[in-house]
C-alpha cells in the first residue's frame, strides 16, 4: 500500500522523546541533506516544523537507495521507527530530542534545483524580485509559513472575539459607484452599459453605515479594499480591512470591542497581556508633543514649542519664524552626537522626504551651563535660561531647533524623532514593547495646495458636538469625533462617529464648498437614506495586514500577504498587470490611447 494511502501519523513539528520505539510516516519536503556516504541524514519539513531523518543501507538498503537520490525540495513520504538522540540532542530544534530511523521512502514528486534556498530563510540573501517571481516557493520559507499562520489566527480571532461580542458578519460589493474624493479608485468598465464604469471599493463605508439604516445594529467584515496609491512597505493597492460599524454608539463603545479584540489576538498569538485600557490622547496633544498623529510613544524625546521663549532672542534663525521648536537629547544618550553626525542629521532634515527644513540648529550645553556654537554665540543668555528651563536641559545635552512653519517644523521634528530613536537605540531597555494609543478629535478638515478645506477623515465625520456652530465660521478650529488606533508609531485603525443629522451633514457638505446638487449627485443615495430614522452611529476599520506584520515583526506588508504587489504595483509571478489585446477592449467599448513608453518596457 502506498504510504499516502496509509496517511500520516504525525507532522514533522510533532515528535518528541516520549514517542521512541513508534513507527510513524511522515509527509513533507526535504529541507536541507547532508551526506556521511554510509549515512544520509535529510531535515523533512512541513508547514509545522523539520524533522532529522536518519537513512543507513542498513535499515534498509532500498530506502537508502532512494535517500541517497534525493535533493532538496523534493516531496517525499517516509516511514520509520522514532530514535532518542539521547545526548546528540538538537536543542535548537523542537524536534532535536529524537530522529526516525527510515526504512521506507516513497517519492511524490521531484523537485528542479529552486532558484533560491528555501532553507536559507532568515539569511536568504536572494533578492525580493526573485522570491516573489517565486512566491510559491519563497512561501514554503519557515518564517513565511510563521507569518502566513499568525495571519490565519488573527482572522480566526476576530471573527471569534467579534461575534461573540453580538457583531454580525455581512458582505458588501466590491464593484461599487465611483464617489469622488478620498483615495484614487481603481476602475472596472461594463461590457453591458458601454462607456460606464464602476469603482473598485476603496473601503465599505456607505454601505456599512446602510447596514445601520437597516437594522442591523452591529456589523463587521474581514474585507479586501482596493486604493490606487502610490505603494509603501506600509501600502499595498489591495489590502484587508477588519471594518466594523455600530448602532448608538460613542467612541468608548467602539474602543472596548477592539481593545478586547487586541487583547484576544496578543494573548492567544503572542502569550502577551496587553494593559486593560489602552491610552488616550487628543490629536491637538499628540502633534504638540511628537509632531505626529501617530506618535510611537515607547520613548521620550518629545518636542518643546519655544516660539514664545526666542520672540526676541538674538539669533536671526528664530526671529520672526512662526514657530519654533526642538528636542533636548538627554547628556547620557548625547554622546554619539559627534559634529559629523550632526552634520549628517543636518542634511537628514533638510531632506524633501523628511520635511525640508532650512537647516539645524543645534547647541550642546557644556558642564559649566555654556552652550556651543553659533545658537550659543547669538542667543542671549536670559533666553538661553529660559530655553534652558522650559525644555528641562542639563549639562551635556545636545539641543535641537527647527524654526520654521507649523506644518514643517512639526513634521521634520518628528522624523528627526524617529530617526534619533534608531541612531540613538533610544528604544534599548524599554519594558513595554506593545504601546498602544487611541489619537482622538482629529481635525476636521484639512487644507488642500489650492487652499480648499477637504475633509480629513471623510464627509460624514461627525464633529464634536460643541463645535457645530463652527463649522462655517471657522473650519479650521473644528476638531472630530475621529480617531486612529496606533501601535508603536504605526496607525493600525481608523474611524469616526458619523453625522445622522441633515442639517449638520448640510453644514459640512456648505463648509467642503459642495453645493447641494453636487451632493445629492454625489452621495444622494445615502443622503436620501438618512430620510429614514437613521440611528445615530460610527465606526472603525483596523488595517489588518499591519496588525499582521507588527504580530510577526516582518518588515514589509509583502511578508504577510501572500500574492503582494510590487511597490511598482506588479505581480511578478503571473506579469499582471498585461496589455488587453484589441478584442478584449472592443468588446469593452475601449480603445488604447497613445502608452508612454514606459508601459510596455516590462
Ligand atoms: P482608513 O482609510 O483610515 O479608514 O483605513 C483604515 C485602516 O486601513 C489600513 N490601511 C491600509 N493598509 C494597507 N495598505 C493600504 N493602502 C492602506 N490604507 C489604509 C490602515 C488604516 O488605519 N472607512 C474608513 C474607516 C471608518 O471610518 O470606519 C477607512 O477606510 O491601518
Ligand atoms: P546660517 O546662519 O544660515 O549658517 O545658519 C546657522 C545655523 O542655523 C546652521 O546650523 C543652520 O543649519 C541652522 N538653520 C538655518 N535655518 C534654520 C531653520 N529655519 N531652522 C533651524 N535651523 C536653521
Amino acid at each position: 500500500m502506498s504510504l499516502l494511502e496509509v496517511g500520516r501519523t504525525h507532522t514533522c513539528g510533532e515528535l518528541r522523546r516520549e514517542h521512541a520505539g513508534a513507527t510513524v510516516v511522515l509527509f513533507g519536503w526535504v529541507h536541507r541533506r547532508r551526506d556521511l556516504g554510509a549515512r544520509i541524514f535529510i531535515q523533512l519539513r512541513d508547514r509545522d516544523g523539520i524533522t532529522q531523518l536518519d537513512f543507513a543501507e542498513e535499515l534498509g538498503a532500498e530506502a537508502y537507495a532512494l535517500g541517497e537520490s534525493l535533493r532538496s525540495e523534493d516531496c517525499i513520504a517516509v516511514r520509520g521507527k522514532v530514535a532518542d538522540r539521547g545526548e546528540n540532542a538538537n536543542a535548537d530544534m523542537a524536534t532535536g530530542e529524537i530522529e526516525i530511523k527510515v526504512t521506507e521512502v516513497e517519492v511524490f514528486s521531484k523537485s528542479q534545483t529552486p532558484p533560491f534556498v528555501v532553507a536559507d530563510d532568515d539569511r536568504l540573501d536572494a533578492g525580493e524580485n526573485l522570491r516573489l517571481q517565486y512566491r510559491y516557493l519563497d512561501l514554503r520559507r519557515p518564517v513565511m509559513q510563521h507569518n502566513f499562520r499568525v495571519r490565519s489566527q488573527i482572522g480566526y480571532l476576530t471573527r471569534k472575539s467579534l461575534a461573540e461580542a453580538g457583531f454580525y458578519e455581512l458582505e458588501t460589493p466590491y464593484m461599487v459607484k465611483y464617489t469622488p474624493g478620498g483615495a484614487r479608485n481603481f476602475l472596472v468598465p461594463s461590457r453591458i452599459h458601454p462607456g460606464q464604469f464602476y469603482a473598485l471599493a476603496e473601503s465599505p463605508q456607505i454601505y456599512k453605515q446602510l447596514f445601520m439604516v437597516s437594522g442591523f445594529d452591529k456589523y463587521f467584515q474581514i474585507t479586501r479594499c482596493f486604493r490606487d496609491e502610490d505603494l509603501r512597505n506600509d501600502r499595498q493597492p489591495e489590502f484587508t480591512q477588519i471594518d466594523v460599524e455600530m448602532s448608538f454608539a460613542t467612541p468608548e463603545r467602539i474602543f472596548a470591542p477592539m481593545e478586547a479584540l487586541m487583547r484576544t489576538l496578543w494573548k492567544e498569538i503572542l502569550d502577551v497581556e496587553l494593559e486593560d485600557t489602552f491610552l488616550r490622547m487628543s490629536w491637538d496633544e499628540a502633534m504638540a508633543r511628537f509632531g505626529s498623529d501617530k506618535p510611537d510613544i515607547r520613548f521620550g524625546l518629545e518636542l518643546n514649542d519655544v516660539t514664545e521663549h526666542v520672540r526676541d532672542s538674538g539669533f536671526k534663525v528664530f526671529d520672526g519664524a512662526e514657530c519654533v521648536s526642538g528636542l533636548c537629547v538627554p547628556a547620557d544618550k548625547a554622546g554619539g552626537l559627534s559634529r559629523k553626525v550632526i552634520d549628517n542629521l543636518t542634511e537628514f532634515v533638510k531632506q524633501r522626504e523628511n520635511g525640508g527644513a532650512k537647516g539645524l540648529a543645534w547647541t550642546r550645553i557644556g558642564e559649566d551651563g555654556t552652550w556651543s556654537g553659533a545658537v550659543g554665540k547669538n542667543v542671549r543668555p536670559e533666553v538661553q535660561a529660559a530655553l534652558t528651563e522650559a525644555m528641562g536641559a542639563q549639562p551635556g545635552c545636545v539641543l535641537m531647533f527647527i524654526a520654521d512653519g507649523w506644518h514643517t517644523t512639526h513634521t521634520v521634528l518628528c522624523n528627526l524623532r524617529l530617526h534619533l530613536r534608531d541612531q540613538l537605540n533610544l528604544l534599548e531597555g524599554n519594558d513595554n514593547p506593545w504601546r498602544f494609543l487611541w489619537v482622538t478629535d482629529f481635525p476636521m478638515f484639512e487644507q488642500n495646495d489650492a487652499g480648499q478645506f477637504v475633509a480629513a477623515h471623510h464627509p460624514f465625520t461627525s464633529p464634536r458636538d460643541e463645535h457645530v456652530d463652527m463649522l462655517v465660521s471657522d473650519p479650521a478650529a473644528v476638531r472630530a469625533k475621529a480617531y486612529d488606533l496606533v501601535l508603536n508609531g504605526n496607525e493600525i485603525g481608523g474611524g469616526s462617529i458619523r453625522i445622522h443629522r441633515s442639517d449638520v451633514q448640510a453644514k459640512v457638505f456648505t463648509a467642503l464648498g459642495l453645493s447641494d446638487e453636487e451632493a445629492q449627485f454625489k452621495f444622494g443615495f445615502l443622503l436620501e437614506a438618512f430620510k429614514y430614522g437613521p440611528p445615530p452611529h460610527g465606526g472603525i476599520a483596523l488595517g489588518l495586514d499591519r496588525v499582521a506584520m507588527l504580530m510577526t515583526g516582518a518588515e514589509s506588508l509583502r511578508d504577510v500577504i501572500a500574492f503582494p504587489k510590487t511597490q511598482r504595483g506588479q505581480d511578478l509571478m503571473t506579469g499582471a498587470p498585461t496589455i488587453a489585446d484589441d478584442p478584449q477592449l472592443a468588446e469593452l467599448y475601449l480603445t488604447h490611447r497613445d502608452l508612454p513608453a514606459s508601459s510596455t518596457d516590462e
